[in-house]
């Protein structure tokens, strides 16, 4: 083991890609700390793969990832790049990395930064792939870096909301994130003991819901709360129909980019350890184009191409079992 930088010894690079998701930091954490560990240098490119096309290259050592582990955000920052959709951004993010000398890459971030990583591959770049997205629609892994958070958060705010919905017998329309995924309201709704959870991967029925709304009202619950998934059509068309058909007195709260900021969870900080130093040892033993996810709490090794062709759609049957549960 080696804690400063060995003159000629080989570099793996780091970025953190696209929207940002907290334990992004203990990622790259991990990836800087092993990497140290098996006597290579590390370069942080920072915001995403822009960085190599403005040469924003750092040097990373062990003090550069110290205190990292409880900070949201990400130290590296991060973009959203289109050029990376391009030819000829991809042929120049090549050349950037041989130029920076860069023999490995590990690129955290969610399915677009994994689909320009596999594009990388296909050209020759040795790449690792770490998924962190808060939106957890990653194929080929169970949980992404920032779900556990995010989920938490929102439950936290359900928690305050019921407070002052029961206070004022008021029905909450809460909005949370998935652009085009219901995971973080499945999990979030059912954690939360919502009413009732809108998703886009499944349909709606207003009446529905509104007959168990009025069903628990006259049980003598004094307040009603609805997760909406952003991709769903957002909150305010479904406070709109719940008024109309309930008659309630009915809040909105969008919750918004709350849910990507402050520090992760244990949950999140332990797998961005164990997904960075997985995918550095990978890089070591000499595999590319792979995405290290987790299977049944084990980190496993998914082809990026196949990430990148994939969609993970979130477990329907909880929204059953929400269903049965908010009864
Ligand atoms: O992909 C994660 C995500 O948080 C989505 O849930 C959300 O729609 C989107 O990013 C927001 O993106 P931006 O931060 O660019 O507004």
């Amino acid at each position: 083991m080696t804690t400063e930088e060995t003159h000629g010894a080989p570099q793996i690079g780091v970025l953190t890609s696209g929207g940002d998701a907290p334990g992004m930091n203990a990622a790259i954490r991990a990836v800087v700390r092993q990497s140290i560990y098996l006597g290579y240098r590390v370069r942080g490119i920072r915001r995403g793969f822009a960085g190599l096309f403005e040469n924003r290259v750092v040097r990373l050592e062990l003090s550069s990832v110290a205190d990292i582990i409880k900070m949201g955000g990400t130290i590296l920052h991060t973009a959203r790049t289109p050029a990376m959709m391009t030819e000829e951004g991809l042929a120049q993010a090549v050349r950037a990395l041989a130029e920076h000398q860069i023999a490995g890459l590990v690129v955290i971030g969610g399915d677009g930064s994994l689909r320009a990583a596999q594009a990388l591959h296909e050209r020759g770049v040795r790449v690792v792939g770490i998924p962190a997205s808060i939106d957890n629609d990653i194929y080929g892994t169970d949980q992404a870096i920032g779900f556990d958070t995010a989920v938490n958060i929102v439950v936290e705010a359900m928690d305050r909301l019921r407070d002052t919905a029961s206070a004022h017998e008021r029905l909450f329309v809460v909005e949370v994130m998935g652009r085009e995924s219901g995971a973080i309201a499945l999990s979030a709704g059912l954690a939360g003991g919502a009413e009732a959870i809108l998703i886009p991967e499944a349909p709606v029925d207003y009446e529905a819901i509104a007959e168990r709304l009025h069903r628990s009202r006259a049980r003598g619950k004094r307040h009603s709360l609805v997760v909406v998934a952003e991709g769903a059509g957002g909150a305010a068309p479904v406070a709109d129909a719940l008024r109309r058909l309930t008659g309630y007195e009915v809040r909105v709260t969008i919750l918004g980019h709350l849910q990507r900021g402050g520090p992760p969870s244990a949950v999140d900080r332990i797998l961005g350890g164990r997904l960075g130093t997985h995918a550095v040892r990978a890089l070591a033993e000499g595999r590319s184009g792979i995405m290290v996810g987790m299977d049944a709490g084990r980190p496993v090794e998914v082809p990026l191409e196949q990430v990148a062709a994939g969609q993970r759609r979130p477990d329907l049957e909880l929204a059953r079992l929400a269903e049965v549960l908010a009864i």
